[in-house]
């Protein structure tokens, strides 16, 4: 089977701002039908490398192709496949949220926009919003609802949206995972930008990190997903060296730390193996927690 070309494809993509760099050399392919979360801290290059796919800024070395055709210039046809969701979305705000979406609906599709009606008023039903009343009077998560919905409204092939979690609330953004999720069943391509991982995790099939404009780390979530080990924590009730004695003997040196008088590590193996040997002591406290995936990312953070 011959490998399929990547949806959005980047090659040594930079960036410079005047002298000062944006992105630097991204190299990066996206997989038709997968949800990617680009992930990095404020001023990373999220919305640079976004401006640069979407075409709204000009690389300054490097090459983007979208749906495998290299990117020249401004496309418009390619808009009608692309649902963008700019990081600051500017809303007419005297419109109403109904007259603001069908009018982008009506400019995106022309004589077409017809055809995609019910979509929007599919969007628009999931999100419970009064859409009669004025842009002006929406709180944040309001706009970014009104933003998501502009997004996905004329059925786009490719979703391409910059920090889309910004300003929900909890019920707003687990009805705009259910949404990405449903898209992707349908065979949507989702690209999504965040600086917290926690927040997109769950729905992301591969996440890539990024820092002071150049991509650190891609990791497919699947093998964080299935990681077997837990944080296991004991605190002794008496005798600690011979608690600490029996952990060394199922967990490699070096790996158990001592903390306030806590005994931690990571372990792999069976708990019913572990709890048999600990009966031989008497302990106070017993924590076992699965890793979060925010401490197993965050090294890449702080080292490279
Ligand atoms: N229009 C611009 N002019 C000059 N510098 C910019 C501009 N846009 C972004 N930058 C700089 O480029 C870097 C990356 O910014 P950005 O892509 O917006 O990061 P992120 O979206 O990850 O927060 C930042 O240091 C930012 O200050
Ligand atoms: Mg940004």
């Amino acid at each position: 089977m011959t490998p399929k070309t990547p949806i959005i494809e980047l090659k040594n993509l930079t960036k410079y701002y005047g002298s000062y760099p944006g992105i630097m050399d991204i190299n990066l392919g996206i997989n038709e039908g997968e949800i990617f979360g680009f992930l990095g801290p404020n001023g990373a290059g999220k919305s640079t490398t976004i401006r640069l796919i979407i075409g709204l800024i000009k690389p300054t070395q490097g090459e983007i192709s979208i749906f495998g055709k290299v990117k020249r210039a401004h496309h418009l046809e390619i808009f009608k496949e692309i649902g963008y969701l700019p990081g600051d979305i500017g809303l007419y705000k005297d419109l109403n949220g109904n007259d603001y979406l069908n009018h982008l609906l009506k400019l995106r599709m022309g004589k077409n926009y017809r055809k995609n009606n019910d979509t929007l008023m599919n969007l628009q039903k999931r999100f419970s919003i009064r859409f009669d009343k004025k842009i002006n009077t929406y709180s944040k998560g309001m706009r970014q609802i009104t933003g998501i919905i502009q997004a996905f409204m004329h059925n786009p092939r490719l979703l391409i949206l910059d920090e889309p979690t910004t300003g929900l609330d909890p019920m707003m953004q687990e009805e705009f995972f259910n949404l990405i999720l449903e898209e992707k069943k349908n065979g949507k391509t989702i690209f999504l930008s965040s600086h917290i991982l926690s927040e997109i995790e769950k729905v992301c099939d591969r996440v890539g990190i990024i820092k002071k404009g150049k991509l650190i780390h891609v990791e497919e979530m699947t093998s964080y997903r299935t990681m077997p080990g837990k944080n296991i924590k004991i605190e002794p009730l008496e005798s600690p060296e011979k608690t600490l004695k029996i952990i060394n003997n199922f967990v490699e040196p070096g790996k158990v730390a001592v903390r306030n008088g806590r005994i931690e590590f990571y372990y792999k193996g069976e708990i019913q193996k572990l709890i048999e040997q600990l009966s031989q002591v008497k302990i106070k406290d017993f924590i076992c927690e699965t890793p979060r995936i925010e401490d197993v990312f965050f090294r890449y953070y702080k080292d490279k």
